[in-house]
């Protein structure tokens, strides 16, 4: 057996203890066989840099860090204390910070959702069939989806209940189901109450899917307790108008019967260079800079997030400041396009094609615009 198999034959080991005790509910011996697990893969990931398996070593390793996250909460609430949310703290009362103007391109994905949500909520009269109240939003990592579903609700004029699935499906452990419950039957009180859409904005949907497809887990329950929920919200005798946005960058988790309640469905890809261009032009607003060429930084970032172009004008504006400190001046030089491209050799995007192909073909198979 070589040294590498070997390492991966540990890991695994470690892994399956971690998976076993999580099961089990016993949160410490989990998190501490996932950071051993993470340990090795690390090793794997320093001494085989050129592995093919490297890509899926990261994905391991991010999950179980994930996993240590998620378990970290869960552990002191799991003594005696109640996990009943209340979920008047859910309910976002103030207008979210973000708006619509701060969120760079997607105008079509903008454009989706007010239409989806402003025109059967003024005239529901013209909807006799009823509409879509289920809208998921999908896409790589880092395009913008948490925060168009968070501006949503400055744009419209409406409740907004934000949950993090990940944190349902952790921290309320075996009361999950009944918090899904309690969500849904807030939202329609709201909603009858104050004549207002209520949206339901669940973040990292994937997650109620649950992690290991257990047959007779709380998964599954909390599963089948939303897809009760979300029929009920087509119920037409009850004038109620609670929307549900789902928000995943693991599409292909969900399966049909969610797929068939997300009867919306929008792509919140990449962004093209128009996009790119005016992100960089959005970031770069407060820096100094000193013939620099966006376009061309435009061009050079192709395949490359909204979220990683964030950080690479951060970064770019990082190395002046610190030249500034080294060298002992008042004010840091203006970013230049040294810099850009400097910081562009280190930094590669953080999706790669593969993944891209798995999100268009994802896409193309069920967009549902
Ligand atoms: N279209 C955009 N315009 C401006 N900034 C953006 C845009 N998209 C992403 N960003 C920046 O990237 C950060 C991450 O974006 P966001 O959290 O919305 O991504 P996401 O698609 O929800 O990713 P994930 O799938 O990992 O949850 C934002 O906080 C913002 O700073
Ligand atoms: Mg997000």
């Amino acid at each position: 057996m070589s040294a590498q198999s070997m390492l991966e034959e540990m890991a695994r080991k470690y892994a399956i203890n971690a998976v076993k005790a999580d099961k089990e509910g016993k949160a410490e011996d989990a998190i501490n066989n996932y950071k051993k697990a993470i340990e090795i893969l690390s090793q794997l990931i320093a001494l085989y840099p050129d592995s093919p398996s490297i890509k899926v070593y990261e994905q391991m390793i991010n999950e179980y860090k994930k996993r240590i996250e998620v378990l970290k909460e869960a552990v002191p609430a799991s003594g005696s204390e109640s996990k009943q949310i209340d979920i008047e703290d859910l309910i976002v009362k103030e207008k979210p910070k973000v708006s619509f103007k701060d969120i760079v391109g997607l105008d079509d994905v903008k454009e989706a959702l007010k239409e989806a949500i402003i025109y059967p909520t003024k005239r529901p009269d013209l909807f006799p069939l009823g509409w879509p109240r289920g809208i998921l939003l999908y896409g790589p990592p880092g395009c913008g989806k948490t925060m168009i579903a968070a501006a949503v609700a400055s744009e419209i004029d409406s409740y907004f209940i934000q949950v993090d699935a990940a944190s349902i499906m952790s921290k309320w452990l075996g009361e999950a189901e009944k918090n899904v419950a309690k969500i849904f039957t807030k939202a329609r009180e709201i909603s009858k109450r104050e004549e207002k859409p209520v949206i339901i904005f669940i973040d990292e949907l994937d997650a109620l899917l649950g992690i290991y497809n257990s047959e007779n887990g709380g998964e599954v329950r909390v599963r089948n307790q939303f897809l009760k929920e979300m029929d009920g919200l087509q119920d037409k005798s009850e004038n109620y108008k609670v929307y549900v946005i789902g928000a995943t960058n693991k599409p292909w988790r969900l399966d049909e019967p969610f797929l068939r309640r997300f009867q919306k469905r929008i792509y919140v890809r990449l962004p093209d260079f128009q996009q790119r261009l005016a992100l960089l032009q959005y970031y770069t607003s407060k820096i100094k800079m000193e013939n620099v060429d966006l376009n061309k930084v435009a061009e050079m970032t192709e395949g490359y997030t909204a979220s990683d172009i964030k950080d690479i004008v951060q970064a770019a504006h990082i190395r002046v400041v610190k030249e500034m400190f080294i060298n002992n001046l008042n004010e840091p030089r203006p970013v230049s396009m040294e810099d850009f491209i400097e910081v562009l050799k280190i930094r590669k995007p953080s999706v790669n094609q593969e993944m891209i192909k798995a999100y268009e073909a994802w896409h193309e198979k069920f967009k549902a615009l």
